[in-house]
C-alpha cells in the first residue's frame, strides 16, 4: 500500500482519535483533582444542586447526563443493611442481600487489637463493595460518657486514645475496597435522649482531649473519605452544619478533604447547613415519591430553596462548588474507581473473622477458683439459664439492625461445641423481650413463653441444683431503652428481675458462671455472689461458636473493658456533675432545646474514677485469661532530652501460666507536676501480646512530646511542660504492676 494512502489512514485514524478522547473526568489515570476539576467544569447548576441531596432514602442521583455515579449509601457499622425500598425504612424484601452480622464495636474495642480492627474494615468493606455501595455509614466511635446511652454498643468506648487506635484500622480496612467509611457521628452524640434536641456546652479543652481525637485520627490517619455529622447541637448549632466542627476544625484545622454527609433528617434549614460546611443531605423525613409534590426531594434544603438562593444572590456558588467537588472526590473514589476489588459477602473467611473477633473481644471479669474454662471431665451435667442464651440479637436497635444470612445462639453454640461431652439443660429463667421483628426482618423465633415468674424461677432453679455447672446467660436486648437507638436507658439495672434470680442461682449452685450479653455497662449487685462472669457483648452471626469456644478454652480470653466497669451512677462524672440528660433551654433561633454543660470536663470514665479514688466493679482496662503474667521492671533513660524526639519505654512480660494466652500491656502517663489540673494518669500507648508458657517478651513502647501533653485552650495547642513523668504499665488502668519515670526537658 503506497505512502500517500498510509498518511491518509494515519490522518483520519487521528481524527477518529480525537474523537475518541475520554474526558479527563471519566480518565481514572488522571489525577483525582483533574478529575474533579474537569467534571465541575461541565456540569449546570441544577445538576451540581442535584447531586448534593437525596434522591431516594440511601442515594443521590449522581450526573446521568455526563455519566457520574449515584452514590448508595448504606448502614451500618457491624453489617451491610438489607436494602430497602426506595424511600422507606422498611426492607425490600431482596433475597440475596443477607450479611455476615459482625460482633458489635464495643466487642471489637475490647480485643484491644489493631490488627482485629483492620480485618473487621476489610471484611465488611467486602460485603459493602459486593452490594455495590459507596458509604459504609460506620464506623460510631462516640464517647461512653454515660452507661446509659441506648447506642454505647456501637461504639469504641470511653478512652480516646483506645478510640483513635481500633478506629484507623477499621476506616483503611473499608476503603481498600473502594467504598468510604462515613464515620459517625461528629461530634458529641453521647446520647440518644433528646437526641435531635441536646446541646452539649463543651470547653475547648475537653472538647480537644476527649471527644475529638477518635475523629481526628479516622480523619487524618485513617484517611475517611466521609464523615456523618450528629443530630445534637453543639454550642447552640446542629452539629451536621456545625461552623466549629466542620469548617474550623475538620476541613480548617485538619485539611479534610472529604465528604460530609448529614444524619438522616439532620438538616433543619439552608442557610446554616450551606454555611456550617455541610456537603450532603440525607433523610430529611420526607416521603420522595408520594409527599404531595412531583418529587419531594426537590424541597430538601439542599435543593430548591439552595437552587433558588443562588439564583438571587443569596448564597454564592463557590460555597456550593467546594460542596460538588467534595461529592464528586467521594464518587471518584468510590462508585467511578474501576480499580476496586469485587467484594465478597457471607464467605468463609467473613463467618471466621467475626468469630475471631468475637472470641478475641470477650471479656473474662472474674474467675474465682478457676471455675472456667469448663471442663467435661467434671461438669458432665450443664445447666444452661437466662433468655440470651437463645434471643437472637441482630435484628433490633435501631439502624444497626441486620438481616443476618444466620445467627447461632449461645444455647446453639454451647450444644454444639459441648454436646458429646456433657448433658445439657436448659431453662428460660425470665421472659424478656420475645418479639424479634424490625423494619420488616425477623428473627423467625417465636420467644413467647406464658409461664408465670414463679413457675420460670422455680424451674431454673431446680435445674441449675441437679447440674455440675451453671452458665446463667442474661443481660440486655436491643429493645427501646436499653441496647437501642434513640432512646436511652433509664437505669444501669439489669431488666426483668434478672439480679434475683442471679441471687437464688448462686444459692442453688455455687459453680455459677454469668454470661452478660450488652453493649454497655450494668449494675451487678451480684458480683460477690458469683465466681465467674464474662462481658459477652452482641458478637453477631458466630455469637454461640465464640462464647462457646471462651467457655471451652479453645480460645483463651484476652479481651479488655473499652469503658469503666461503674458500680452506680454515683460513679459516672456525667451524672455525678452532669448534666445528663440536660436542662430545657430556648436557643438564638427561639427553639426549645436540652443545654447539656459537660461540667466533669475530662473527667470522663477512670479519669474521674481515680480523681476521686472510687472503686468500680471492675476497671477500665481490666480483662483476665487462662494464664496468668507477671510483668518485670519497667525501665526508661531518665531524661527526655530537648534533642530528642522520643523516649523508649521497656517492660519485660512473662506469661507465668501453662497455657498461650494474649495480654494487652497498658502504658499511662503521669504527670508529676502540671500548672493546670491534669488526671492522674492517661492511657497514651499498649500492646497486645502472645506469650507461649514462661515464654517472657521486653515489650517496648516509644513515646513524644505529644503523649505527654495537654490541651491548652488559651493557646489552642498541645503543650508539654518540662517536668517530671511517671509511667505506669498495667494490666489494666487499676492493676499497675511497674512503674519509671523520667524527666523531659
Ligand atoms: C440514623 C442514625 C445513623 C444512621 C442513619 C441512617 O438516624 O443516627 O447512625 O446511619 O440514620 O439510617
Amino acid at each position: 500500500m503506497n505512502k500517500k494512502i498510509l498518511s491518509i489512514i494515519g490522518f483520519m485514524l487521528s481524527g477518529l482519535g480525537a474523537f475518541a478522547t475520554t474526558p479527563v473526568y471519566l480518565d481514572e489515570s488522571q489525577p483525582l483533582e483533574d478529575r474533579v476539576e474537569d467534571a465541575l467544569s461541565r456540569m449546570t447548576l441544577r445538576e451540581k444542586i442535584n447531586i448534593i441531596h437525596a434522591q431516594s432514602k440511601f442515594s443521590a442521583p449522581g450526573v446521568p447526563r455526563l455519566g457520574i455515579a449515584e452514590i448508595w449509601c448504606t448502614d451500618g457499622p457491624m453489617g451491610v443493611r438489607p436494602e430497602v425500598l426506595w424511600d422507606e425504612w422498611e426492607q425490600a424484601g431482596w433475597t440475596n442481600d443477607s450479611c455476615t452480622a459482625f460482633p458489635s464495636l464495643t466487642a471489637l474495642a475490647a480485643t484491644w487489637n489493631p490488627d482485629m480492627a483492620l480485618l473487621y474494615g476489610k471484611s465488611i468493606g467486602e460485603e459493602a463493595r459486593f452490594r455495590n455501595k459507596s458509604v459504609l455509614l460506620g464506623p460510631g466511635i462516640n464517647v461512653y460518657r454515660t452507661p446509659l446511652n441506648g447506642r454505647n454498643f456501637e461504639y469504641m468506648g470511653e478512652d480516646p486514645y483506645l478510640i483513635s487506635r481500633m478506629v484507623v484500622p477499621y476506616v483503611q480496612g473499608v476503603q481498600s475496597n473502594g467504598v468510604a467509611a462515613c464515620v459517625k457521628h461528629f461530634a458529641l452524640n453521647n446520647n440518644e435522649i433528646n437526641r435531635h434536641t441536646s446541646n452539649p456546652i463543651v470547653d475547648d479543652r475537653t472538647l480537644y482531649e476527649i471527644y475529638l481525637p477518635g475523629f481526628k485520627a479516622a480523619a487524618t490517619e485513617g484517611d475517611a473519605w466521609s464523615f456523618m455529622g450528629g443530630y445534637n447541637l453543639f454550642r447552640g448549632e446542629h452539629a451536621s452544619y456545625n461552623p466549629i466542627l466542620m469548617n474550623q476544625i475538620l476541613k480548617g484545622e485538619w485539611d479534610w478533604d472529604g465528604t460530609v454527609i448529614s444524619d438522616w433528617g439532620a438538616v433543619h434549614d439552608t442557610k446554616t447547613a450551606v454555611t456550617g460546611g455541610l456537603d450532603m443531605e440525607f433523610g430529611s423525613w420526607t416521603d420522595g415519591l408520594s409527599n404531595g409534590a412531583s418529587n419531594a426531594y426537590d424541597n430538601y434544603f439542599f435543593a430548591n430553596p439552595y437552587l433558588e438562593g443562588i439564583q438571587n444572590g443569596t448564597y454564592s456558588e463557590d460555597e456550593l462548588n467546594d460542596k460538588v467537588r467534595r461529592v464528586l472526590r467521594l464518587t471518584f473514589r468510590t462508585a467511578m474507581n474501576k480499580n476496586r476489588p469485587y467484594g465478597s459477602m457471607g464467605s468463609d473467611e467473613h463467618i471466621q473473622a467475626a468469630r475471631q473477633i468475637g472470641e478475641e473481644g470477650v471479656v473474662l471479669l472474674k474467675n474465682d477458683n478457676n471455675l472456667l474454662p469448663i471442663d467435661t471431665n467434671k461438669h458432665k451435667k450443664i445447666a444452661v439459664i437466662g433468655e440470651n442464651a437463645i434471643k437472637k440479637m441482630t435484628v433490633g436497635g435501631g439502624s444497626s439492625s441486620l438481616k443476618a444470612r444466620y445467627e447461632l445462639t449461645p444455647l446453639e453454640g454451647i450444644k454444639n461445641r459441648f454436646g458429646n461431652e456433657a448433658e445439657i439443660v436448659y431453662a428460660r429463667g425470665y421472659v424478656g423481650d420475645p418479639s424479634g421483628e424490625y423494619n420488616g426482618v425477623s428473627t423467625g423465633q417465636d420467644l413467647t413463653d406464658n409461664r408465670s415468674p414463679e413457675e420460670l424461677t422455680a424451674e431454673a432453679i431446680q435445674v441449675a441444683k441437679d447440674a455440675d455447672i451453671v452458665l446463667f446467660i442474661g443481660g440486655l436486648n436491643k429493645s427501646n431503652h436499653q441496647d437501642a437507638e434513640d432512646s436511652d436507658r433509664e437505669t444501669m439495672a439489669l431488666p426483668y428481675g434478672q439480679d434475683e434470680l442471679i441471687m437464688e442461682l448462686s444459692k442453688a449452685n455455687p459453680n455459677l458462671v454469668v454470661v452478660n450479653i450488652s453493649g454497655t455497662g450494668v449494675a451487678m449487685p451480684w458480683v460477690n455472689s458469683v465466681p465467674s462472669i464474662l462481658q459477652g457483648w452482641y458478637l453477631g452471626s458466630e455469637t454461640g461458636n465464640a462464647l462457646a469456644s471462651v467457655l471451652a478454652g479453645d480460645a483463651n480470653p484476652s479481651g479488655k473493658l473499652p469503658y469503666t466497669y461503674y458500680a452506680s451512677l454515683d460513679q459516672v462524672g456525667a451524672h455525678k456533675l452532669g448534666e445528663y440528660p440536660g436542662h430545657k433551654s430556648i436557643d438564638a433561633l427561639g427553639n426549645e432545646v436540652m443545654d447539656m454543660p459537660y461540667n466533669e470536663g475530662i473527667y470522663v470514665g477512670y479519669r474521674f474514677i481515680d480523681k476521686n479514688k472510687l472503686k468500680p466493679t471492675f476497671p477500665f482496662g481490666h480483662g483476665l485469661s487462662y494464664t496468668t503474667f507477671a510483668y518485670g521492671d519497667a525501665t526508661s533513660p531518665k531524661i527526655f532530652a530537648k534533642g530528642d524526639d522520643k523516649i523508649e519505654v521497656l517492660v519485660p512480660v512473662t506469661n507465668t501460666g501453662d497455657r498461650k494466652g494474649k495480654e494487652t500491656v497498658q502504658l499511662y502517663v503521669r504527670d508529676v507536676k502540671s500548672s493546670v489540673d491534669r488526671p492522674v494518669k492517661e492511657l497514651k500507648r499498649f500492646k497486645k501480646v502472645e506469650l507461649n508458657p514462661g515464654e517472657t517478651k521486653d515489650v517496648s513502647f516509644e513515646l513524644d512530646r505529644d503523649a505527654l501533653s495537654y490541651f491548652d485552650a488559651d493557646k489552642h495547642e498541645w503543650v508539654m511542660e518540662p517536668g517530671e513523668f511517671e509511667i505506669l504499665i498495667g494490666s489494666s488502668s487499676s492493676d499497675i504492676r511497674s512503674k519509671t519515670k523520667f524527666k523531659a526537658e
